[in-house]
């Protein structure tokens, strides 16, 4: 398990229609940006039917957007991504702590340790990083991978993700890096060949003072604590924690078919959680590998295996889309796995999501990198 809460909290503040999107309770929504997340509003407005005693899954949780709108609910909820990455993130949408708890952890961090044990090396890291900037990166990131247990150092592994790269600023700084790109990481040749070409190096950013700034941010007002929590693991494969009474709700986003990037293209994000100074290739228990039948096989797995944790009579929307350069139907995909699966889902219905002018779908985020969106849709089911 990755991260997991208690209880809820007993003087519960819960929402009934989503707070605006800059206001301080949502803030925590947006601490690391994640390629491929779904709009808030769109778990958020599904779980107005839901009861307060029930539970919410989702298995491919990416950032934890459906966990937040549960939260905001006053929902416990449960989320399963096999990336490090959405779970560091996600992990963060549970916890209780203040700015105050978050900075002065930073600081205590960087005041016992001074030197790292581990300095990455290179063209890419003397051109992404101030090597002073560097050398506090790699303190925070050592002292969280020996110990990340409490509120506060799962919160600021998340705000260190979300601050470690992105624009340069003009006036003070948001980001830690040399200009880069804040949804994903570009891969070391081309930031160096970019970087050299338009002659930019990296600026000398004060770490603790850009951690202070974002954990004001965004840590100043949280909503109240919900139980539930996150688990660093392949939705194919047993649960790891299933509530009594079973989830009532499924809220759910699974990779597109052929989307097997994700690890790759947060691949600066994925070394401060720990993995190799370089962009690592390897097949991370990521589903859209193979074919399309060996997709929808390996989708028809995890329907089988979550239903086996779900109360009778949950009720499960799946948004799903195709990527822009693929020819695929996402409601044939969907309907196909659910088929093969055959454990008692009854559609219900499938509407049509529109496309990335509705918010930040997967399908604007493809739509920047690999060209037109398509369209997504939201498939309705109940288990009988
Ligand atoms: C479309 S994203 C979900 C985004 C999420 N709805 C959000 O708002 O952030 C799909 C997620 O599925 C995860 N994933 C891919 N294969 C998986 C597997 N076998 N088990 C669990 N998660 C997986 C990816 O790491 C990715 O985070």
């Amino acid at each position: 398990m990755h991260f997991f809460s208690s209880n809820n909290d007993v003087n519960q503040i819960t929402f009934t229609s989503l707070p605006k999107p800059q206001t301080p309770i949502m803030r925590l929504n947006t601490i690391c940006p994640y390629f491929t997340m779904f709009p808030i509003d769109f778990p958020f407005n599904i779980l107005s039917e839901a009861q307060t005693s029930e539970w919410i899954l989702d298995p491919f949780c990416g950032r934890g957007t459906t966990n937040f709108a549960a939260r905001l609910r006053g929902l416990s909820s449960f989320g399963i991504d096999s990336s490090p990455i959405a779970c560091a993130i996600s992990a963060a949408k549970f916890v209780n702590t203040t700015s105050t708890k978050i900075i002065t952890l930073c600081k205590t961090i960087l005041e016992n340790e001074l030197e790292p044990k581990h300095i990455p090396q290179g063209k890419f890291w003397e051109l992404c990083y101030y090597p002073s900037t560097l050398k506090k990166i790699c303190i925070i990131r050592e002292a969280l991978l020996k110990e990340c247990i409490s509120d506060d150092a799962i919160a600021l592994k998340a705000l260190m993700l979300g601050i470690l790269h992105g624009p340069v600023n003009k006036n003070f700084p948001s980001y830690l890096s040399n200009q880069m790109p804040r949804t994903f990481s570009s891969k070391p040749d081309y930031s160096v060949r970019y970087w050299v070409k338009n002659g930019f190096f990296p600026k000398n950013i004060d770490v603790l003072d850009t951690v202070s700034r974002k954990a004001n941010y965004s840590f100043n007002t949280l909503p109240s604590k919900i139980a539930g929590g996150i688990s660093l693991s392949d939705a194919r494969k047993p649960l790891k924690f299933i509530p009594d009474e079973g989830f009532n709700w499924i809220i759910t986003s699974p990779p597109y078919f052929g989307m097997i990037t994700y690890m790759q293209d947060q691949w600066l994000r994925n070394w401060f959680l720990g993995g190799p100074d370089l962009v690592d290739y390897s097949n991370t228990n990521q589903l859209g590998y193979g074919s399309k039948e060996i997709f929808i096989q390996e989708l028809a797995k995890v329907w089988e295996n979550i239903t086996k944790a779900c109360a009778s009579g949950a009720k499960m929307v799946i948004r799903f889309g195709a990527l822009p350069n693929k020819s695929n139907n996402p409601s044939e995909i969907v309907q196909e796995s659910i088929n093969r699966a055959n454990c008692g889902w009854e559609h219900y219905s499938t509407d049509c999501a529109g496309t990335s002018n509705g918010g930040n779908r997967q399908s604007a985020q493809f739509g920047e990198k690999m060209g037109k969106p398509q369209k997504e849709i939201d498939y309705y089911a109940v288990l009988r």
